[in-house]
């Protein structure tokens, strides 16, 4: 266990120089340098002499020890934190292919090329929301994917609520709306061939601490304290979301997909709703059915036919009186 596990495990109590030290096979005077480290990224730590180093308060990061402190299942291990990434999603991909396991998690305080689906930025201001990637190897055939993004959407509405953000719905496929406005989306790649997924990269961006938003989307995104007034420590909130998300993964392996879209039914308000469809090939408008068992979202048309959306935007449409 490293310096700061054990200073969080302790948390608010101290401990003593050399209990670290042989915790972690150091010696005093590098458990004093990872105690200066760790200070000069915001911690506030106090050294006594006859008690020891008690940490005191921690600054809003989502270094690997905080999200393993909250962290209750396997994934999010290891977990490797970068100050500053082009985009998470790329660096996760990168080691992937060198190998990295099941369950690793890349994180960054900012991304400087965060990328959304569809060819959009994903605006990552430092320290402000949650930019993370985590790696899977599922054992399930490449057409299950886009589940495990739908899973993903699940794990996370979970989370934002059960942190008081009641009113957070799933907008299909994995986006995170409250009321009309955007406040996380999903980003997965994945890397595989027909019959075997070899891994797949979940991007999730979380607007978290903003109070405001660059003008072009300002009326249609929202964060976790635009909503709530309230900035929640986001590796928790990390934390949670990958808990929720290992407690849904199982129902991925499961050849019947009945108990995953029941979860999914319970956080979408687009069935039943007149829909706006944009699709590179073109533009349509619907009325949402429901998911496909591939899950695609079913949306019928005017002339009475059926399609199904595999990789669209696609929005409520504005009720009019006519
Ligand atoms: C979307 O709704 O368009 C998906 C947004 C996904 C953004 C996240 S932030 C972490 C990860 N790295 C990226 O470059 N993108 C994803």
């Amino acid at each position: 266990m490293n310096t700061l596990s054990i200073l969080l495990d302790a948390f608010p109590r101290p401990v003593s120089g050399e209990r670290i030290a042989s915790a972690n096979g150091l010696s005093r005077s590098a458990v004093w340098k990872q105690i200066q480290a760790l200070q000069k990224l915001g911690l506030k730590i106090e050294g006594k002499q006859n008690s020891g180093y008690r940490l005191l308060e921690w600054p809003d990061l989502l270094l690997p020890e905080m999200i393993e402190h909250y962290r209750s299942g396997q994934l999010g291990h290891p977990v490797y934190w970068h100050d500053v990434l082009a985009s998470t999603n790329t660096t996760a991909k990168d080691l992937a292919r060198q190998g990295a396991k099941h369950g690793t998690l890349i994180v960054s305080e900012t991304q400087t090329a965060g990328r959304g689906r569809r060819g959009r930025t994903w605006v990552s201001p430092p320290s402000e929301g949650i930019f993370a990637s985590l790696i899977l190897r599922p054992e399930v055939p490449t057409r299950r994917v886009p589940l495990l993004t739908l899973a993903t959407g699940i794990a996370l509405v979970a989370a934002l609520q059960s942190f008081g953000l009641h009113e957070a719905w799933l907008k299909w496929p994995n986006d995170v709306w409250v009321g009309r406005r955007k406040l996380a989306g999903v980003l997965s790649e994945f890397s595989g061939e027909l019959d075997r997924v070899d891994f797949v990269v979940i991007g999730m961006g979380i607007n978290m601490h903003q109070a405001e938003f660059p003008s072009e989307i300002d009326h249609t995104a929202t964060s976790f304290f635009r909503e709530t007034g309230q900035r929640t420590n986001r590796a928790q909130v990390l934390a949670r979301t990958l808990g929720e998300l290992e407690k849904i993964l199982p129902l991925l392996e499961q050849a019947d997909t009945a108990p995953l879209f029941t979860a999914w039914q319970k956080h979408d308000r687009l069935v039943g709703q007149e829909v706006n469809v944009i699709e590179t090939t073109g533009t349509y408008t619907g009325k949402a059915l429901g998911l496909s068992e591939s899950g695609a979202l079913r949306v019928a048309l005017p002339d009475g036919t059926e399609k199904l959306v595999l990789a669209g935007d696609v929005s409520i449409r504005p009720h009019t009186d006519s």
